[in-house]
């Protein structure tokens, strides 16, 4: 079974992102042939600074390598390392219905955001499609937010194997329900969109203060609190073990103690539990080099691959 996902370098990464994507990535290592790629054209759809794009792309590598991207079992790489998707990008316009792609959430959302309504923003599905059937993936792991791109690259793989016979895998989606969405310091969904993330590799002092600053009710410290609708404890619950999280439950419940407290066994979860991976990421990018030659040595494997199935595409459609 090969399993393929692509992300986008979209800037620091939080917990929202480890716990809904870096983590899962990571995870699906073990079940097959994995693909994950920095989105790196997709990118171009919504930052036009090309400074800042190199840097998101080498962080980006940076901090799943250190959060665990296994080198060994996944070919991890740039987008724009196999120019070939955008030839599959073409031929798979030219079987795409305008509508289909009129209809996509994520187009409309940005035209509302006042991003310019350009090609590139219009045919992003289009390019999706052609990343995931360019590697023939078979299950493709995404967040709820990209379901219907999953559509739309099942349509157009329908339509091409009909027109052209059966060429290309129909992919399917992987989007676990387990993934709880994980709640930002206001209480609303962690998004770098609502400015209330935790960043996963923070400096010492910037993550305490975040935490510190979570929104709770203001209960006094001898008064009983509700661990349940405490954004503080949501949080905990991710990092705790089941012990741990029945004696804060205890300490909520028994009052005498306060939600500085709580904040402060939170802040040491999140700081212990990203130790490694804080001393893996320094280790990285101290050594750029290798970052670099790893991601290049993966670009050529997927490449290789891609040439092949664009071979069929290409003489199944009469180009050559
Ligand atoms: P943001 O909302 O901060 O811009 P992205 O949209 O770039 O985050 O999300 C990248 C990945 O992280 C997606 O797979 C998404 O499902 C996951 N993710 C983002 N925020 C959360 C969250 N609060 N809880 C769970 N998963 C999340
Ligand atoms: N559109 C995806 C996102 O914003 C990123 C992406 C691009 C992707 N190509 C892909 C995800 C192919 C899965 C498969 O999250």
């Amino acid at each position: 079974m090969r399993i393929l996902t692509g992300i986008q370098p979209s800037g620091t990464p939080h917990l929202g992102n480890y716990f809904g994507a870096m983590k899962q990535v990571c995870a699906l290592q073990e079940k097959g042939e994995s693909f994950l790629f920095i989105a790196d054209y997709h990118a171009l759809t919504t930052n036009s600074d090309p400074k800042q794009l190199r840097e998101r792309v080498v962080n980006l590598a940076l901090d799943f390598i250190a959060c665990g991207v296994d080198l060994e079992k996944t070919v991890f790489f740039r987008q724009s390392a196999v120019p070939e998707v955008c030839e599959l990008q073409w031929i798979l316009n030219t079987v795409t219905p305008v509508g289909l792609l009129e209809r996509a959430h994520s187009y409309k959302d940005k035209i509302a955001k006042g991003f310019a309504p350009n090609n590139g923003l219009f045919s992003y599905p289009v390019l999706m499609a052609a990343d995931i059937l360019l590697y023939g993936a078979n299950l493709v792991p995404v967040g709820k937010d990209q379901k219907q791109h999953l559509e739309i690259t099942r349509d157009v793989a329908i339509k091409f194997n009909n027109q052209y016979g059966e060429i290309l895998t129909i992919p399917e989606g992987f989007i676990p329900d387990e993934v709880a969405i994980v709640p930002g310091t206001d209480g609303q969904k962690m998004s770098k969109s609502y400015g209330n993330t935790i960043a996963i590799f923070g400096a010492e002092k910037e993550i305490k203060k975040t935490v510190m600053n979570i929104v709770t009710d203001c209960k006094g410290l001898e008064e009983p609190k509700d661990p349940d609708s405490c954004n503080v404890f949501a949080i905990y619950k991710l990092f705790a073990t089941p012990e741990e999280i029945r004696t804060m439950r205890e300490n909520y419940l028994g009052g005498n103690y306060g939600y500085g407290h709580a904040k402060k066994a939170l802040f040491e979860k999140i700081w212990t539990h990203f130790e490694p991976m804080r001393k893996r990421r320094a280790e990285l990018a101290a050594d750029l080099g290798y970052v670099e030659s790893v991601l290049a040595k993966n670009g050529e494997r997927a490449r290789a691959e891609a040439e092949k199935m664009l071979k069929r595409v290409r003489e199944a459609v009469g180009l050559r």
